[in-house]
């Protein structure tokens, strides 16, 4: 039996890419989770928005608890198994009436892993609706082969390359990912998506998990991961600690070595660093 989704919830996931929405919080602890982002981002300046926008579970101890919520990975063990990994997290954050965007991507394009049994928690802190540059969906895509992308590096693109994908998409079948603080959607890393700028008077606030099975490797170079659920019998992943105190000492001496090993990864080709700040 699954443990969250239903049966036809699985089967459109696995028909379309995507799935939502899961309640995996209540709006007040979405507002309570939003409000804690907030101060750390007012204690540490644009910190969250550089640095620390990749993989902040490994910094604060209410982003571990994020990535280990049981309403979360009920869903995606119901997806992907029950031994899991988060091997990734970022905040896609709009400011209110921002040029923000992101460009139509598939995730696999240059993550470097070998499956594409890779599943995207993507949590709402904030109401992502359509006006706030919710994200968009093309269903079924995620069943075509990778599809070349041609690397932009543009200034307004939340993505690492700006990359977008090198063919006409049609936008007519986009389906938007309307979401309300607390929920989640789940999506494919081969689902071609994005999101367009927020015209809203509030921020749009998102925390994206990425989770993998243990037996998907990393082709790029050495790479690491966080196990949040059941056993890694395969140790393709260093494994990670979670932090003992938000920004304790250990804690930002493990961030600051797997965020420039994920560079390498992520950059890899290109002679660029990560440098953008949102
Ligand atoms: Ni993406």
């Amino acid at each position: 039996m699954p443990k969250r989704l239903s049966f036809e919830a699985i089967e459109r996931y696995r028909e379309q890419g995507f799935y939502f929405p899961v309640r995996v919080m209540t709006a007040a602890d979405a507002t309570a989770t939003r409000q804690k982002l907030e101060a750390a981002e007012a204690a540490l300046s644009d910190k969250l928005k550089g640095a620390f926008r990749h993989k902040p579970h490994l910094l604060f101890t209410w982003l571990d608890a994020i990535v280990r919520r049981p309403a979360i990975l009920d869903a995606v063990q119901d997806l992907i198994g029950p031994n899991l990994l988060c091997w990734s997290s970022l905040f896609f954050n709009k400011a209110p009436q921002s040029k923000t965007y992101v460009s139509w991507h598939q995730d696999a394009t240059y993550w470097g892993l070998s499956s594409p049994d890779v599943v995207t928690a993507w949590v709402a802190l904030s109401p992502s609706t359509v006006e706030a540059g919710a994200m968009r969906v093309v269903p079924g895509t995620h069943a075509r082969e990778q599809i070349p992308h041609r690397e932009t590096f543009a200034p307004d693109n939340m993505l690492t390359r700006g990359q977008e994908v090198a063919v006409e998409v049609d936008e007519t079948q986009a389906v938007d990912i309307v979401l309300q603080p607390g929920e989640m959607s789940l999506h494919h890393v081969k689902l071609v998506h994005g999101s367009p700028p927020n015209r809203s008077a509030d921020r749009r606030i998102g925390f994206a998990v990425r989770y993998i099975p243990p037996h998907v490797r990393q082709l790029v170079g050495r790479d690491s991961a966080l196990l949040v659920r059941g056993v890694d019998e395969y140790g393709h992943f260093d494994l990670e600690r979670s932090p003992r105190a938000d920004l304790d000492d250990d804690a930002l001496a493990l961030h600051e070595a797997v965020a420039e090993q994920h560079a390498r990864i992520l950059y890899a080709g290109t002679g660029r660093q990560d440098a953008k700040t949102f």
